[in-house]
Parts: C-alpha cells; sequence; structure tokens
C-alpha cells in the first residue's frame, strides 16, 4: 500500500520535473500577434509579440524567454488603439487602477481594463442605423454602452444598447427594418378620430372617441408597434340609468330629482348618494354609489318612493349625527 503510494508520487515528480524543461503557450495579449505559434517552447527560445494593425505598444516588453523554470516572464505589453484620443490623461486615470490591484490582479486582467476597445459597430444599412455614445468621447472601451437609433418610420429590431466586451466586439447590433400596421379597426360605442383607411408605419398613431355620454378609459392614441400591431386601444365605457323611477339623490353636491333631472342617468365614474332612513332615530344618511360601465347597484338601506306607504322621503328628514 505504502509502496504504491511512493511509486505514484514518485511518478509526479519526475513528471513535473520534465514539465518544467518546456514553456506552454504563453499569455495572449489583446491585439498583439506573437512571431512564433506553438503549444510548447523550449527553454531559452525567444518569441516576439506584435500589435495588429490600429494598436501600438505601450512601453512594455515586446520579446520574452522560455525560462529555466518552464515559466514566461510576466508579460507586461499591452497593445493601445491608435485612435486613443487623451492617451495621456487616459494613463494617469488607470495608472491609480494598476498601482492598486497590480499584485493581486493576474496580467490579462488589468490589461483587459486598460486596452480593449470595440471598433465602431458596422452600419451598413445605406446609413438608418446609428448610435451615439452613452459617455463622452469617440472610443467604447471595455464595458462602455452604445445607443442605437433607426432613421424614421424605420423600427429597430433587436436590442437598443450594446456593450463592449472583453474580447473587443459588440454584445448585439440591431437592425433597421419597415414596419407597417394594418388599417386600424375601430372601438365598441367609439370610433377614430380623423382615420383615413390606409396601412400605417411603424410608431404612427391614431386617436379615438367615444359616442355621446360614453366615457373613454385607456391610452388615448394607439400607436404601430414594431410587431406590426396597434397599441392597446381605448375602451368606451357606458353610462349608468338609474335603476329606480322615482327618488331624491345626491349629485354633484345638489339634491336631484331621478325622475326630471336624472333621466338620462349619470356617466361611467361619477357617483350618486341615495338617502337611506335610521328608523329608530328618525333620520337619515347618505350611501354613495358609483357608476361602472353601465353598471350601479342600489345601497341594501334604500328604499325607494315608488313603495306607497311613504309619507316622509328620507331625504327631508334630518340627518343622522352619525350611522353604522
Ligand atoms: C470624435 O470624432 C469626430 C469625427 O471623427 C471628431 O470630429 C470629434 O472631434 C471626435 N471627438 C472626440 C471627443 O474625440
Ligand atoms: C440589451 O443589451 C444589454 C447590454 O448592452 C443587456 O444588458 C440587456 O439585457 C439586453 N436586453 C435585452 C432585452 O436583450
Ligand atoms: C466575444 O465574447 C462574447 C461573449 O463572451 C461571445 O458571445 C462572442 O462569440 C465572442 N466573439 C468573438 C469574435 O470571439
Ligand atoms: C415615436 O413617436 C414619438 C412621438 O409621437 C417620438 O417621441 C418618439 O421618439 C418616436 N419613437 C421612435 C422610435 O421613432
Ligand atoms: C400581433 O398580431 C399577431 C396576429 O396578427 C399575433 O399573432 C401576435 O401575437 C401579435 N403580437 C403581439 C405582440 O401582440
Ligand atoms: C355589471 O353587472 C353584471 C350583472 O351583475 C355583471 O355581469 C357585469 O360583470 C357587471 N359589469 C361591471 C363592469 O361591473
Amino acid at each position: 500500500m505504502y509502496s504504491l503510494v511512493l511509486v505514484v508520487c514518485a511518478a509526479a515528480l519526475t513528471h513535473s520535473a520534465l514539465a518544467a524543461r518546456v514553456c506552454s503557450k504563453p499569455p495572449e495579449v489583446l491585439f498583439a500577434t506573437i512571431n512564433v505559434v506553438k503549444t510548447v517552447y523550449d527553454v531559452g527560445e525567444e518569441i516576439e509579440y506584435t500589435c495588429r494593425p490600429g494598436f501600438v505598444p505601450n512601453n512594455g516588453q515586446r520579446k520574452y524567454t522560455c525560462q529555466p523554470t518552464g515559466k514566461w516572464p510576466l508579460n507586461t505589453l499591452l497593445c493601445l488603439p491608435k485612435r486613443c484620443p487623451t492617451p495621456g490623461q487616459l494613463q494617469h486615470g488607470k495608472i491609480d487602477f494598476i498601482d492598486s490591484h497590480y499584485q493581486t490582479l493576474p496580467f490579462l486582467e488589468y490589461s483587459i481594463f486598460l486596452a480593449v476597445t470595440c471598433p465602431p459597430p458596422p452600419l451598413s444599412e445605406f446609413g438608418v442605423l446609428s448610435y451615439r455614445h452613452v459617455k463622452p468621447g469617440n472610443i467604447s472601451y471595455y464595458m462602455d454602452t452604445i445607443i442605437f437609433e433607426c432613421v424614421p418610420p424605420l423600427a429597430l429590431i433587436g436590442n437598443e444598447t450594446a456593450t463592449c466586451q472583453a474580447n473587443g466586439t459588440w454584445s448585439s447590433i440591431p437592425e433597421c427594418r419597415a414596419v407597417t400596421c394594418p388599417a386600424p379597426s375601430g372601438i365598441e360605442n367609439g370610433f377614430l378620430n380623423f382615420a383615413v383607411r390606409r396601412t400605417y408605419h411603424y410608431n404612427e398613431t391614431v386617436s379615438f372617441s367615444c359616442q355621446s355620454r360614453y366615457v373613454l378609459e385607456g391610452p388615448k392614441h394607439s400607436r404601430c408597434e414594431k410587431t406590426g400591431n396597434w397599441s392597446t386601444k381605448p375602451t368606451c365605457k357606458e353610462p349608468c340609468k338609474m335603476p329606480v323611477k322615482k327618488a331624491v339623490v345626491l349629485y354633484e353636491g345638489e339634491k336631484k330629482r331621478v325622475q326630471s333631472d336624472l333621466k338620462e342617468g349619470i356617466l361611467h365614474g361619477e357617483t350618486v348618494s341615495f338617502f337611506c332612513k335610521n328608523k329608530e332615530k328618525s333620520c337619515a344618511y347618505t350611501v354613495p354609489v358609483q357608476c361602472v360601465d353601465g353598471n350601479l347597484t342600489l345601497p341594501a338601506c334604500f328604499k325607494g318612493m315608488s313603495q306607497a306607504n311613504f309619507k316622509t322621503d328620507p331625504s327631508d328628514m334630518k340627518p343622522c349625527e352619525d350611522h353604522e
């Protein structure tokens, strides 16, 4: 048992000792190429990085030699975009970051923050797609975001925003498409204002109105959406007929006779108060009810004047001090 463990350990040691005599693939430097690309390098072998077109090396080292330990020396090369607008300022801003993290971050990780830029996104669609930077400046670094726009009336299909990713590409690029909606249909108990029967372009709107005494609820406008559908249309809410033939009620703060003043009923959303009687205290109190799309429910306490034996209408009785 022991001997087996020893054999395995010895084998592992030999293996690592052997492995130390070559270097594995050198670290990748963003926007740089290496002159000799292999999977293993001999000790003493030298490689050289070259920044890709459009990028310039910082003052870090470009040549590295495979060390007897089987490791490459710490890579200090950065390839920075040539178009860097204010390199001095930029370096200054980021140097603090390197100073405080140099010891803990692997080289590639902080080099990403410094060197990754995304090229301007391809805008091949005849200039209909444009974008703007969220932050000022013309160069997009890692994590920077841009916002796209399409020339009206084209609709932007896809993600409106894109983020510069660690590998120097944009997270997504939308497209601009012509979208039309069919001639809009009308709404119940209402109509389209000034509507011409035609197809509509993306983002065009139509507006609606209701027939007399109907109340429009929801958005007044409907918009032709990217899907080619109309956005939610409003609805027309029905007025309420008064559910009693004769009664005195409170409406807009005044006593009104249902049979003469409120013949047409009340509108959706409006409130009337009915008078209810407290027999023990011979007083009256009011109970408000609201018209909801043609429905108006009488309060349970209310006994209308149609009931024959009424001597005193509750609306003429003294108001109760308070009622339960
Ligand atoms: C951005 O680029 C435009 C055109 O290439 C140039 O006119 C402008 O000065 C640049 N702005 C900055 C902040 O570099
Ligand atoms: C759009 O892209 C941003 C990155 O720029 C991402 O955070 C967001 O989740 C994306 N939105 C959708 C709807 O995919
Ligand atoms: C860049 O990175 C993103 C996210 O990790 C990945 O989806 C995309 O395929 C990569 N693009 C290239 C060209 O490597
Ligand atoms: C859609 O139209 C409104 C005006 O009705 C405008 O404010 C908005 O920017 C337009 N949106 C697009 C994506 O064109
Ligand atoms: C748009 O309308 C089509 C039918 O014309 C329907 O299948 C689709 O679900 C609608 N899309 C949305 C977002 O309402
Ligand atoms: C109106 O009342 C009827 C009958 O009680 C009911 O079916 C309907 O849902 C009500 N409508 C509203 C908008 O409350």
